[in-house]
């Protein structure tokens, strides 16, 4: 009997939001880009991408959906699969992706389901950089648009583009770095990598991709 080795790096994908602003009827996790769901195709990708144990975090009520779309993907990679609940908030339901994990892993991705079609080549470009001894590494994008710093109806000033970067997923950490900021953190944060920050640690930039991009809105979901 062959026993298949216990990954040391892992993935939480994070699906377990109401999807409020898509408006369409179903978590947004659940609702179809063609004849599958947000979660499959990100799920497919995942599974594309190095071997990780992939832990999934649904809506408390679709935790069987989501093991059916994380079965319908995981080919020989099954018994790397687990769901878990979700809670109120993303910083709840990744704390309860965290609290899944094996004993084993040293190196986490924390993923957004709603960036459904993030390539696997941005999971190994994460993967990569951590291997290479970086505490967190976050995949980046340029800004393309001219920002601009306003106060009700004023432009204050502009900001530096160059300085700028839009942040993607999958958020790569050191599982014990990850594990104790969460633990110390108080407040809610925008994302893992904030979280991170605050916590007193580096983190780096690696190139994103513009295929993760988040489908937030009817427009994104169109785009998908
Ligand atoms: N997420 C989660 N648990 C929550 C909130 C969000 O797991 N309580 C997940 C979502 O499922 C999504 C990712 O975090 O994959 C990014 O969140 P977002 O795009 O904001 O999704 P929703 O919160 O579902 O959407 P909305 O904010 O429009 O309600
Ligand atoms: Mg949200």
């Amino acid at each position: 009997m062959s026993i298949t080795p216990v990954p040391r790096v892992a993935v939480v994908v994070v699906a377990a939001g109401s999807g409020m602003r898509l408006a369409a009827g179903a978590p947004k996790a659940f609702v179809g880009i063609d004849g599958h769901p947000i979660l499959w195709h990100a799920l497919s990708r995942v599974f594309a991408a190095p071997t990780a144990q992939v832990v999934v975090v649904a809506p408390s009520d679709r935790q069987g959906d989501a093991l059916s779309e994380v079965l319908a993907v995981a080919g020989d990679r099954r018994d790397l699969v687990s769901v878990v609940a979700g809670g109120a908030t993303r910083q709840a339901s990744v704390a309860a992706g965290l609290a899944a994990l094996w004993a084993d892993v040293e190196l986490v991705l924390v993923h957004d389901a709603a960036r459904a079609l993030t390539p696997p080549e941005v999971f190994q470009r994460v993967i990569a950089a951590l291997e290479e001894g970086a505490v967190g590494a976050v995949p980046v994008l340029p800004v393309i648009d001219t920002i601009k710093r306003v106060s009700g109806h004023e432009i204050l000033a502009g900001v530096d583009r160059s300085e700028l970067a839009a942040a993607q997923t999958p958020q790569g950490f050191r599982r014990d770095v990850l594990d104790a900021a969460y633990a110390a953190s108080t407040e809610d944060f925008t994302d893992d990598a904030a979280l991170v920050a605050a916590a007193g640690h580096a983190v780096a930039a690696v190139t994103g991709h513009p295929l993760a991009f988040k489908i937030t809105t009817a427009a994104d979901l169109e785009r998908a």
